[in-house]
């Protein structure tokens, strides 16, 4: 009896964390999170973001990190969280990781010291609307899961156009709004209650298409159950 209790006291803590997270995480696009609030949320989020969200967004992570791998040179990965895509990448790739978030960053940092990362140059706090990098010094930029949870995804496009050298690739993995069928019913279900996701569901494809000069080379969707795409772009 008491052991059935303490199960049901831990569950409901769970929950209640779970609640608090949801709660206060980023406002989806349009309802205008601030950099504050985004690094705030990210400070709760980080202790548990790689028990919650490794396995669902890894499908994205491998495939995204597969096609950087096909470029040689330097990579930088915006919006690096906690640096669990890192040790998919090609030791010829020398990549550069930057996230707005610090406790994020600090896991990274662990990461990349407990797997002895050589190819990591380095681990910056920087924002992904306003990167401090010379114009055309990458090869390849990989951003994945973070074009929702920007206040402004149109300057970070500037921002990735401005850093990638031309001919470079630009790698976007994301949740794009469905346009027709069950899932579009569902996804506007979820919207009701996303706002505080931290990801919006009606997020649409053409506020990266229309803010871009870029090329779109390919797109690809990803599990689980294809809720995920990749973009390949040329720069
Ligand atoms: C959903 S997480 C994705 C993390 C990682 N890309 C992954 O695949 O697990 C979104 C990340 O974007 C970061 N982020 C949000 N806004 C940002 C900004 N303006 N500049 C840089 N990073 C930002 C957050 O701190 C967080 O680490």
């Amino acid at each position: 009896m008491s052991e059935s209790l303490s199960v049901s006291q831990t569950l409901r803590r769970l929950r209640q964390r779970w609640e608090s997270l949801v709660r206060r995480s980023p406002r989806r696009p349009g309802s205008h999170a601030s950099l504050s609030s985004v690094t705030s949320a990210y400070a709760r989020w980080a202790p548990v973001y790689d028990v919650v969200f490794n396995l669902p967004l890894s499908f994205g992570r491998k495939a995204a990190v597969a096609e950087a791998n096909r470029t040689r040179g330097k990579a930088l990965e915006v919006g690096v969280g906690t640096g669990l895509s890192l040790p998919d990448y090609d030791g010829r790739l020398t990549v550069s990781g930057i996230d707005i978030s610090e406790d994020m960053l600090v896991r990274a940092r662990r990461r990349v010291a407990d797997r002895k990362l050589a190819n990591i140059a380095e681990l910056r706090a920087m924002d992904a609307g306003d990167l401090a990098y010379e114009d055309a010094s990458f090869d390849v930029a990989v951003v994945m899961y973070v074009m929702t949870v920007v206040p402004d995804p149109a300057s970070v496009l500037r921002e990735l156009e401005r850093v990638v050298r031309p001919g470079g690739t630009v790698i976007i993995v994301n949740h794009f709004a469905s346009e027709r069928g069950l899932r579009a019913v569902v996804e506007r279900g979820l919207a009701a209650f996303g706002s505080r996701l931290g990801w919006d569901p009606l997020f649409p494809k053409e506020r990266i298409l229309k803010n871009t000069r870029m090329t779109l080379l390919s797109e690809k969707p990803v599990a689980p159950m294809g809720l995920f795409s990749v973009l390949v772009f040329q720069r």
